[in-house]
């Protein structure tokens, strides 16, 4: 079969709702924009286990160190269900590893920056991943099956990650005044970066025309943003919390809560390895691969010694 009727008949199935499969035939340029995107997101969120990692050892009862632990510990399950999606692609785990790790990959903006205080971890967890879901409520829907069947668990996840942030949030938007502070603070510094999640604004994101023809992403970054702000509003509000944007109105008309610029300068130096935490989050996990190198080699060797026993 030429190629143009195996594009056709691919682009068929995708129009007719089916997955694709990793055995199916597909476009180098689908399987290129899959690896690029579950490889990022995969790295998003072992980077990601970082930041809240940073409170584990700080959380203020028992009951929040436990959760939080959890927490973290999805973050890494997550990571590695989006590494063997990725897999599936034809690409080594190795491989994809070694791109973070050279910087070649990126990974999620939002984890460089630096967690201040106890109230980061319920900003996070309302703010960050309650703009994770939004997202990947929309990618569960994707295109590609292994993706697509990743995503529907780790959404579940994430959204008890959102309710145990929201409860943090909840809990000190009642406290202290030092609490309420604190809370607006957090709010205040994550604010600006859980909207730059959404990626580059629609007309400036190359890869967004690819991935909306083939079905991976089905809503533009621009209109999750939109919905995300609609919904994150009225909670910041109801909470007694203010939002750092002076342009932030309601539009009856079209019931968007209309937002400010993004400091798209901000969010190009952090995507280049320039923000606050970058440098410090690539040692971070430089050093964990290089500690774990006799995890893997003792790891390997006995499954060699298994396999020579067996044949
Ligand atoms: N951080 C870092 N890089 C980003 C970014 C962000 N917030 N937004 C966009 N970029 C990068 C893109 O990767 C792309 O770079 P590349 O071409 O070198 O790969 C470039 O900026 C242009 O952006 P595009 O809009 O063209 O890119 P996409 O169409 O791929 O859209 C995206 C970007 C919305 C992040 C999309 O890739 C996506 O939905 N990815 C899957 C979900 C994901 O990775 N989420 C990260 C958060 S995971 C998480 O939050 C963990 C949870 O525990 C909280």
């Amino acid at each position: 079969m030429d190629e143009a009727k195996k594009i056709e008949e691919f682009e068929a199935k995708i129009a007719a709702g089916e997955k694709i499969e990793p055995k199916d035939w597909m476009p180098d340029r689908y399987r290129h924009q899959l690896i690029r995107m579950i490889s990022q997101h995969a790295h998003s969120e072992i980077v990601g286990m970082l930041p809240e990692a940073n409170w584990i050892t700080r959380a203020p009862n028992l009951k929040r160190k436990m959760t939080l632990l959890a927490k973290v510990q999805d973050e890494a399950g997550h990571g590695l269900y989006l590494y063997t999606a990725a897999e599936t692609l034809g690409i080594s785990r190795a491989e994809l590893v070694d791109q973070l790790l050279t910087g070649k990959a990126k990974y999620s903006s939002v984890f460089n920056y630096p967690t201040l205080t106890w109230a980061d971890m319920g900003v996070i967890g309302w703010l960050v991943d309650g703009a994770a879901i939004i997202n990947q409520t929309m990618l569960a829907k994707s295109s590609y099956g292994p993706y697509s069947r990743s995503l529907i668990r780790i959404c579940k996840e994430e959204n008890f990650h959102k309710k145990q942030g929201y409860e943090i949030v909840t809990h000190m938007a009642q406290g202290t005044s030092e609490q309420k502070e604190m809370l607006q603070d957090a709010v205040n510094r994550f604010w600006w970066p859980s909207l730059m999640m959404f990626g580059p604004s629609d007309k400036n994101s190359p890869n967004s025309g690819e991935l909306m023809k083939w079905k991976v992403k089905l809503k533009s970054n621009d209109e999750l943003r939109q919905r995300y702000v609609n919904m994150t509003v009225p909670q910041a509000h109801f909470l007694g919390l203010t939002l750092p944007d002076d342009d932030l109105k309601h539009n009856k008309e079209t019931e968007n809560w209309e937002f400010g610029e993004i400091d798209w300068k901000e969010f190009y130096a952090v995507i280049k390895g320039n923000g606050p935490c970058n440098k410090e989050r690539m040692r971070a996990r430089q050093n964990a691969h290089e500690e774990g190198r006799w995890v893997r080699e003792a790891a390997l060797a006995y499954a060699h010694k298994k396999k020579k026993a067996a044949s």
